[in-house]
């Protein structure tokens, strides 16, 4: 059986491609002022498959862009202080604009302290605690690049956010709690739950745009949307070798008005916006006195 649907898949791959293409355009003009191409950092510690292939799309749209890329591939077993005095050395290292430290990091690596190592101005991820609060405080110059991504995709697709009741699935550091400030300073009324809350499905019944990100394979479902819900499936799950999201698709589509797929939803945007914070924090680096506003993201 066929079912028919209306909804509007919300694709990342052109958003991402439009965002690339007016950044590549700039980027070459912009090196011969500097004297310089951006450069971008990418540190993995350990051989997790999943992180290896993040971190060559990554390197790869990098490139494709004219942006450096300078590599740091470490063993599981790197000592705490070595990946520490890695980022310092990045940190001094006048041709790295950004520094990306792939997560999650092996266990005997305490993350908070690599984190809080990175320089201000080279956190293209914003993991750094003070740059989170100036983002809460929406007084920060780079936003994180998943939860950035989502509301790029909105904004493209033309979802309106103010006003809307916003439900999210997740409170991680990465994605649900960025996401729920983002949310916030484009005006929607904004519910996080977690995996303590009582009934997720009352709290997602209730909003307009429902937003999956706490990493369990086809959680939400169709009854716990509304009719003509916005959904938005930021999971990456790993299942018989699918990958599956968040959401149960399928059966959401018919249901709701908009829905990313996965994959080729969320995930083409969070390397894009990746890009854009890389030749921002370039531009900052290497352009002062060259005004950044009224670019909008
Ligand atoms: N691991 C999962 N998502 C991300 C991300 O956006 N950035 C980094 N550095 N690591 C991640």
């Amino acid at each position: 059986m066929t079912q028919t649907s209306s909804a509007l898949i919300l694709k990342g791959k052109p958003v991402a491609d439009k965002i690339l293409g007016e950044l590549g355009a700039s980027i070459q003009a912009l090196a011969a002022r500097a004297g310089r191409p951006p450069g971008l950092a990418v540190v993995l510690v350990g051989e997790d498959p999943a992180s290896q292939v993040y971190v060559h799309l990554k390197g790869k749209k990098a490139n494709e862009l004219g942006i450096a890329t300078f590599d740091h591939r470490l063993p599981v077993s790197t000592p705490q202080a070595d990946l520490e005095r890695l980022i310092a050395r990045l940190n001094a290292d006048p041709a790295v604009d950004g520094i990306l430290v792939q997560l999650p990091l092996p266990a005997h690596i305490r993350e908070e302290a690599v984190l809080r190592r990175v320089a201000l101005g080279k956190d293209v991820d914003v993991f750094h605690p003070e740059n989170f609060g100036l983002l809460a405080l929406k007084q920060g110059v780079l936003k994180p690049c998943t939860p950035a991504g989502v509301i790029e995709i909105l904004k493209h697709y033309g979802i309106e956010i103010p006003g809307k009741r916003a439900a999210l699935i997740g409170r991680s550091k990465i994605v649900g709690l960025p996401l729920s400030l983002l949310l916030l300073h484009e005006n929607a009324t904004v519910t996080v739950c977690h995996s303590r809350t009582k009934d997720i499905g009352a709290a997602t019944r209730e909003a307009d745009i429902v937003i999956a990100a706490m990493g369990r394979a086809r959680f939400l479902k169709a009854d716990m949307v509304r009719e003509g819900a916005v959904v938005v499936d930021v999971g990456i799950n790993r299942v018989d070798g699918n990958l599956v999201g968040d959401c149960d698709y399928e059966a959401l589509l018919p249901k709701v008005s908009a829905i990313t797929p996965v994959p080729g939803g969320v995930g083409p945007m969070t390397v894009a916006m990746l890009m854009v914070n890389t030749v921002r924090a370039f531009r900052l680096h290497a352009l002062p006195e060259e005004p950044l506003q009224g670019e909008g993201r």
